[in-house]
């Protein structure tokens, strides 16, 4: 739909609590408060871009699309608030004195607002067409995606990987005929390593290209922040790359990780040297690298793992303690490595260890070669894998291989061009299951009924409502024989 230039205005007031007319806006929250900006409360806030309302804590804001407003008793709007049909009068009212058409008073959380005539006229006249409008970046004629690629001097080759084979992803798709007769246009951006200035560059980009969604994007270092930010701008990421994805709760609905990262990475590790050592006590020690909230957190839950194994000893060894490592594995049967830069350090010193110290090492942390290794020390290193090359399947190669064929990318970034590939057959598996009428919400109901969907590059992906990693398991490899040895799938 087309909106008015009334309605464009309401748009305004019912997204930001502000017109550009300048007119004064506040809002009283409850009964004894005083009154605020109405920018402050702005009724997007609660009922959400689509009117839907979503439900946060015990608070839950009506659905107040105008089909839900004047057909309260239609049967999709089961389970909302009851109330006769409102008419703009009675809408009107509830808006600055919270009073429903049956004469009920509204719950408190429910502001009450004073609107000058002609900005509540225009805010209504927009509630009449609010969740009717595409969503951003979803044209007649096209849909824009984004992604936010890596940032760093020393990515440069894998950036150019990840941006050519997306590209020609975009192409073949278009060649296709697009999806329900619209182009993919893909926006990439770079930004810069800082995490504040990264921040701020994804800022503006969310706001320049109104993408309809993110895909295949890196958030690795400012995963926290990357994922409230997709919140606050409504906007999916299929595909976050981070070796610390940010699932504690409350969930954010928004941001949908392909793999696993270094704590559940951790557990599957424990996992499997529980069975390796049913007959022995473990004692086990974490080393860790220097002390950041998101690694500090992934080593206390993999530690909760350790003593719900059972183990005797978990002992967690930063990497700056004063003691030298060595000494204090003393003892250990069991050692996981879970920073970077270390595994080194701690293998020049592991003749003077105990023969029988087992190693883990999630691979993405591992910096050695094992041709390096002696025979006997690589029988004893074993690493996590989320994926490898084998999990591809024929069909899944050879779609890889017409894509990269058509790329102009770099070789030798097959893990990252994987992963980026999966994250947009993710998204146009759900773009075809939602239909042309397409929304965010939409899109995100559909991924969240997908189970073990298979795209053929990494192992098959599953989310739901409170599941947003899509594959959990790993592949233990030893540094002896880089087969997978087990693949280990936390209960
Ligand atoms: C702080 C959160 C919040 C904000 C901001 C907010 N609302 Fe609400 N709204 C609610 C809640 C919660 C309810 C449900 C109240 C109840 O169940 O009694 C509600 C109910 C309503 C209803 C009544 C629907 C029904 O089921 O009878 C209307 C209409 C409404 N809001 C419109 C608006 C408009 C327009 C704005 C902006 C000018 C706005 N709201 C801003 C939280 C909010």
């Amino acid at each position: 739909v087309d909106l008015t230039p009334e309605q464009r205005i309401g748009k305004q007031i019912y997204m930001r609590g502000f017109a550009a007319s300048g007119g004064q806006m506040s809002a009283v929250l409850d009964e004894k408060g005083s009154a605020v900006s109405a920018s402050i409360l702005p009724c997007g806030g609660c009922h959400g871009r689509d009117g839907r309302g979503r439900r946060e804590g015990a608070v839950s804001p009506s659905d107040i699309t105008w089909d839900a407003l004047t057909n309260p008793y239609d049967i999709k709007h089961e389970g909302g608030r009851k109330h006769p049909p409102y008419s703009n009068e009675l809408l009107r009212r509830a808006i600055v004195m919270g009073i429903d058409p049956a004469g009920n008073p509204l719950q408190a959380t429910m502001p009450r607002y004073k609107f000058e005539a002609a900005d509540l006229a225009n805010l209504i006249a927009y509630l009449h067409v609010l969740g009717t409008e595409n969503d951003p970046g979803v044209g007649d004629a096209e849909l824009r995606l984004g992604v936010v690629l890596p940032s760093g001097s020393g990515l440069m080759e894998m950036r150019a990987a990840i941006r050519g084979v997306l590209e020609a992803f975009e192409r073949d798709v278009n060649d296709g005929g697009g999806i329900f007769e619209r182009r993919l246009s893909i926006r990439f951006i770079e930004p810069p390593q800082p995490v504040s200035q990264r921040l701020t560059a994804i800022r503006e980009f969310l706001g320049r290209e109104e993408v309809f969604a993110l895909i295949a994007s890196a958030v690795a270092g400012a995963e926290e922040q990357v994922a409230a930010l997709l919140a606050e701008h409504e906007t999916p990421l299929i595909g976050a790359f981070a070796l610390y994805p940010h699932t504690a709760p409350p969930l954010n609905r928004y941001v949908f990780y392909l793999l696993p990262g270094i704590a559940d990475q951790g557990r599957a590790l424990a996992d499997f040297a529980a069975i390796r050592m049913t007959r022995r006590p473990v004692r086990a020690a974490l080393i860790t690298g220097p002390d950041d909230k998101l690694s500090s957190a992934a080593a206390t839950l993999i530690e909760d793992h350790c003593h719900h194994l059972g183990w005797t000893v978990c002992e967690r060894i930063p990497l700056d303690s004063p003691t030298p490592i060595v000494s204090r594995l003393e003892g250990k049967n069991v050692v996981f490595v879970l920073a970077t830069g270390v595994t080194k350090r701690v293998f020049s010193e592991a003749r003077a260890l105990p023969q029988d110290l087992l190693y883990l090492v999630p691979g993405s942390l591992a910096d050695f070669e094992s041709s390096a290794l002696s025979p006997e020390l690589r029988n004893r290193v074993f690493l996590s894998y989320p994926a490898l090359p084998s999990d591809s399947t024929p069909e899944g190669f050879t779609r890889y291989r017409h894509l990269f064929e058509r790329s102009p990318a770099p070789r030798g970034h097959l893990a990252a061009q994987w992963t980026a590939l999966t994250s947009a057959y993710l998204l146009m598996e759900a773009l075809k299951r939602a239909g042309r009428d397409v929304t965010r919400e939409r899109v995100i109901e559909v991924l969240e009924s997908l189970y073990e969907f298979k795209t053929g590059l990494l192992p098959p992906a599953t989310f739901g409502p409170n599941r947003r990693i899509g594959s959990f398991g790993v592949h233990i490899v030893s540094a002896a024989d880089p087969v997978s040895y087990r693949w280990m799938e936390p209960k």
